[in-house]
Order: C-alpha cells, then sequence, then structure tokens
C-alpha cells in the first residue's frame, strides 16, 4: 500500500520477520536482532527520496561524475525508548547520521505524551530528520515530537516505525500530513489501554526484556 503520506512496505523478508517479532514467545535476543534487521530494510525505503548530486572520482579505467548524497548528514531522531531499537540497525547503514533524542513516556489515564528529555543535532533546518518510534499507537507521542522538531526548524520530516494502528495514521495525517510514514503494517485497531491489536504487545519491553 503506497500513497503520499503512509508506505507500507511489504517485502517478504519484512513480513516474515515480523510475524516472528509479534509471536508472543519469541525471545528478547532474537527479537532485538530481528528488529535491528528490519530497520534496515525499511530504511532503505525511507531515504529512498535522499537528495543527490555527483562528485568527479577516477575509477583505475577513467574519470566519471558519480552519484554521492547531496546536502547535510541527515538526522535521525529516536523517540526513548523503544526508538533506539530501529535507531542501532540504520546507524550502521548510515553511520554518518546525526542523531537526536526525545525523552516522551505516555501518561497511562490520559494517554497523553509528557515529555523528559530533548537533545537534537543542529541545524535542523538543512537536513532530512527520520523520527523512529516502532509503535505508531495513538500518534499523540508521535506528532508531539514532530511539534518540537519543527519549533527547532525542521522541515524536511519522515517518520519511520515498524507497526502502525489506524488511529495513529489519522492522528498524524491530521497534525502533519507533509510527514511521510513508512512502516511494515497497518494492524487492526487499538485496545483500551492504547495498546495495538493484534500488535506485538510493549516494543521497549520485549526488545530489553523488562517484562
Ligand atoms: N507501544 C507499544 O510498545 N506497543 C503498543 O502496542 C502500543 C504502544
Amino acid at each position: 500500500m503506497m500513497d503520499q503520506h503512509l508506505t507500507v512496505v511489504k517485502h517478504p523478508l519484512i513480513q516474515h520477520k515480523l510475524t516472528i517479532m509479534r509471536e508472543k514467545d519469541t525471545s528478547t535476543a532474537v527479537f532485538r536482532q530481528l528488529l535491528r534487521e528490519i530497520s534496515q530494510l525499511l530504511a532503505y525505503e525511507v531515504t529512498y527520496e535522499l537528495p543527490m548530486t555527483t562528485r568527479r572520482i577516477e575509477t583505475p579505467l577513467e574519470e566519471m561524475d558519480a552519484p554521492v548524497l547531496a546536502g547535510r548528514k541527515l538526522a535521525l531522531v529516536s523517540i526513548l525508548r523503544a526508538g533506539n531499537g530501529l535507531l542501532d540497525g540504520m546507524l550502521e547503514l548510515i553511520p554518518s547520521a546525526r542523531v537526536g533524542f526525545i525523552g516522551l513516556y505516555r501518561d497511562e489515564q490520559t494517554l497523553k505524551p509528557v515529555q523528559y528529555y530533548f537533545k537534537v543535532p543542529e541545524l535542523l533546518s538543512e537536513r532530512m530528520v527520520i523520527v523512529v518510534d516502532p509503535m505508531l499507537a495513538t500518534g499523540n507521542s508521535s506528532a508531539a515530537a514532530i511539534d518540537m522538531l519543527k519549533e527547532r526548524g525542521a522541515r524536511h520530516l519522515r517518520f519511520l516505525c515498524l507497526l502502525a494502528a489506524p488511529e495513529g495514521v489519522a492522528r498524524m495525517q491530521e497534525a502533519h500530513p507533509d510527514v511521510p510514514i513508512v512502516t511494515a503494517a497497518v494492524d487492526e485497531r487499538l485496545n483500551e489501554k492504547g495498546y495495538i491489536l493484534p500488535g506485538l504487545g510493549d516494543a521497549g519491553d520485549r526488545m530489553y526484556g523488562t517484562k
């Protein structure tokens, strides 16, 4: 599925790995490793429109104008703590990316985001900024994080997640229609606690073995 705002990456390798991640008996180590692998496959999609230029180089045979990335290094911004599971794999692929962190926790009563940490690279207005968080659930945290980044000047944003709920996609579409979302799946709905169904549970807990 692909429209201007939402890209669901249906690649068989991603879908197979995601199924293993969803299973409740998958170990922490396997879950983390699969998230790393999927993040690299999704990174390929989310960076598809990075601006390019050419550089004059010499091969052993002759000179050529060869394609290279243009402009400032892109910025990856992880929404703590689960975002770090996507971040690690992406950094292996794009080691020169600049990295920011936004700490938001979800108030269990209101389901609204509360900020506890914010540290991002300079010159956001001149970079592509990719916000990473595995679970786009209510969309409240993601929309709030993007508000904060826009306040710091970010203009060219993308949002990368592993799983999305229709409610989260709708919330993002309403709040930030200019920010394309890339995900591996859009699930059925949220439950009354704001968890994605069928989902995979709490991504942070599954990644770090905290439950
Ligand atoms: N965050 C998670 O980790 N899982 C969900 O299902 C929703 C939000």
